[in-house]
């Protein structure tokens, strides 16, 4: 059966919906915080991907997240840009405002209908929620016709109320209803059971597409999602890598290909370019500075590696007796060498576009392949993912306040480690030379002299991007100020400027937290 919708028009049933909230579910939890030029950047690749739908934040949450966006909804095109509210006039007026200048766009409201969350979060009456969703979403039909309601606690939610408040959203003008399993509690046919029941009870449901938005706190996202599906749901609420909320939300990569996979069980086909979907995780690995691990399914790096005698035979006899999809089909290429130190600037844009990484800015390009070039000197072969790491090292300082420029380092088993360091902050370029117990230490306590500030190490952890003792090293930093956590990632052949890398990122995204207001109220 088909739908008519606002955003989409004619919706056939075989067409599901991909609402990606990496940059609004995802991005709220702790650690993972992108200033504006990431998350622009993030959803210009969402929108590369193919999602339908990019919740693009929470704009009444602080002026930066309003801003953030305000941009998305200007300058992003392709997918629906949706803002986040909760019922209150001040949140959905902020929302309406923020997406305003969508080519499409969507607001979505959500308030809690569960007993525990009414009782003890809200501290309202059940008539009083079924006010506020007719009251909210009849005023965000004022800024579009697109509204999606979501049922906060859904999964947890009396029956019979959560039909009374889906009838009532609906009434005024949703034309999307979600039910979140905000605390990742549901089971699979507890999901299934949930949406079977909503479009056999609630008058108009036929009109308004049904959505999914699960968390990970027993590990059954995705399958809670697919079950969903399987149960009518034509829209599915994921982030890429699964990040999120505690655990986490259902992941992108994993519902796309499980879908794409199974066309036999689920006969629903989203509209992503698979091919883009490791290109995409990384991005966001550069950006927030958290690897997935190495078995994560589809984008780890073990998702397709036999290491087994048997199982590598197999696959050398024919690849389906041991891989149910291609590691091409969700991007992953053999890792080639690339070039030589002679390569040029044109062949080097090549490879990136190969690489998937479209067009990126002058400034960057240039950095790049400056430091391409110094890569190639050092290091005897240079990998696509040598190239990827420092791209991407590259995409992720871009707008920031505090820039990495240079750093010698003396160490031995017989000289006090001494670092030398070079940075710019704030356009000035500033050094300081400094001794300590290693030199990590020294190339640290160097550039705590140069931007004092009190945050404390909680994390250091060194890997290699890819084989033999040249290979470059990638280095994690995490800092902790007032309860505020961030990571930081750098790469370099060489582990004490990776290291340096990683801390000035860290750095530079505490100075993005310190101006950040979380919300109080807004759980999941
Ligand atoms: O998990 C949840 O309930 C949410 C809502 C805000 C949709 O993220
Ligand atoms: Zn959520």
């Amino acid at each position: 059966m088909s739908i008519e919708h606002p955003s989409f028009g004619k919706l056939d049933s075989s067409r599901i919906i991909i609402f990606d909230t990496t940059l609004r579910d995802g991005e709220q939890s702790p650690g993972f915080s992108m200033n504006l030029a990431e998350k622009l950047r993030m959803a210009e690749a969402l929108a590369e991907l193919g999602v339908d739908v990019i919740e693009a934040g929470f704009p009444i949450a602080s002026p930066g997240d309003f801003e953030s966006v305000r941009s998305i909804a200007r300058t992003v095109k392709g997918p629906v840009i949706c803002g986040l509210a909760r019922t209150s006039r001040a949140d959905v007026i902020r929302a309406g405002e923020a997406v305003a200048a969508a080519e499409r766009r969507r607001i979505h409201i959500f308030i809690s209908t569960s007993a525990l969350h009414m009782k003890y979060k809200l501290r309202m009456e059940p008539d009083a929620v079924l006010q506020a969703v007719t009251d909210s979403v009849t005023l965000a039909r004022q800024f579009t016709d697109d509204i999606e309601w979501s049922a906060e606690d859904g999964s947890r939610t009396d029956p019979d109320f959560l039909c009374r408040c889906t009838e009532a959203a609906i009434a005024a003008g949703a034309t999307t209803i979600n039910v979140p399993d905000t605390v990742g509690y549901a089971l699979p046919e507890d999901m299934a059971g949930i949406f079977t029941m909503l479009r056999e009870r609630v008058p108009g449901v036929e009109r308004v597409i049904l959505s999914a938005h699960n968390h990970n706190d027993l590990g059954l996202a995705v399958a809670n999602t697919i079950a969903s599906v399987r149960a009518g749901v034509r829209q599915i609420e994921c982030t890429i890598n699964g990040i999120g909320e505690r655990a986490g939300n259902a992941a992108l990569e994993e519902i796309v290909m499980a879908l794409r996979t199974r066309p036999d069980a689920v006969a629903c086909r989203p509209a992503i370019v698979t091919e883009r979907i490791l290109r995409t995780s990384r991005l966001l690995s550069a950006i927030t500075g958290f690897d997935v691990q190495p078995n994560k399914a589809i984008v780890g790096r073990n998702a397709f590696a036999h290491e087994s005698g048997i199982h590598q035979d197999g696959v050398l006899k024919n690849a389906a007796t041991y891989e149910i999809m291609t590691p091409e089909s969700v991007g992953w290429t053999k890792s080639n060498l690339v070039m030589g130190k002679h390569s040029g600037r044109a062949a080097f844009r090549d490879k990136l576009r190969a690489l998937g990484y479209g067009e990126i800015g002058d400034n960057q390009l240039n950095d790049a392949f400056r430091r391409f070039k110094d890569l190639a000197d050092r290091k005897k072969v240079v990998y696509d993912d040598d190239i990827s790491a420092l791209v991407d090292d590259e995409v992720v300082r871009d707008h920031t306040r505090i820039r990495f420029v240079s750093l010698d380092v003396h160490a031995g088993s017989r000289t006090k480690p001494t670092a030398e360091m070079e940075l710019e902050i704030d356009g000035t370029m500033r050094r300081a030379k400094a001794t300590g117990d290693g030199p990590v230490d020294a190339t640290f306590i160097a550039i705590r002299s140069l931007f004092p500030h009190e945050a404390t190490l909680r994390l250091f952890s060194v890997g290699a991007i890819t084989e033999g003792t040249d290979a470059q090293a990638r280095v994690t930093v995490r800092l902790e100020e007032d309860g505020k956590m961030v990571d930081g990632q750098g790469s370099d052949t060489d582990t004490i400027v990776a290291s340096a890398r990683a801390y000035v990122h860290a750095l530079n995204k505490l100075l993005v937290k310190r101006t950040r207001t979380e919300p109080k109220e807004l759980s999941a």
